[in-house]
């Protein structure tokens, strides 16, 4: 009995993973770009640029920062420019 409620909340755990993990909305979002911009700098240099930067520019940085090694595949570069085009000067996940 134990071990069958045990099972349970194991999988409740990994069923709510894959709801939290998945790509779409815009915390996930936020989530995915504090994850995968914060190895080499602190996002505060992107928080600096949230509100200046059109998307067009943000296409350009977010691409030469997969150049340079941001873990982004190539089919998020495109939605994390608009993101980040789209966000409110410091609101978060990433600028709060
Ligand atoms: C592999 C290391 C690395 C990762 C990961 C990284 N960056 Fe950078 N970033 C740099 C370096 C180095 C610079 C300074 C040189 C430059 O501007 O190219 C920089 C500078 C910047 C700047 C300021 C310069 C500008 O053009 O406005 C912004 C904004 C920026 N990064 C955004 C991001 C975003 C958004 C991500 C996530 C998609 C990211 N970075 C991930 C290395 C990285």
């Amino acid at each position: 009995m134990k071990r069958m409620s045990l099972l349970s909340a194991l999988l409740v755990g990994i069923v709510a993973l894959i709801a939290f993990s998945g790509v779409g909305g815009a915390s996930n979002m936020g989530n995915l770009v504090n994850k995968a911009c914060s190895p080499c700098h602190s996002t505060k240099r992107i928080c600096l640029n949230v509100g200046v930067k059109s998307e067009k520019a943000w296409v350009a940085t977010v691409q030469r920062m997969v150049d340079a090694g941001a873990p982004l595949g190539a089919d998020m570069v495109a939605p994390v420019a608009s993101y980040l085009a789209g966000m409110a000067p410091g609101s978060g996940p990433v600028c709060d």
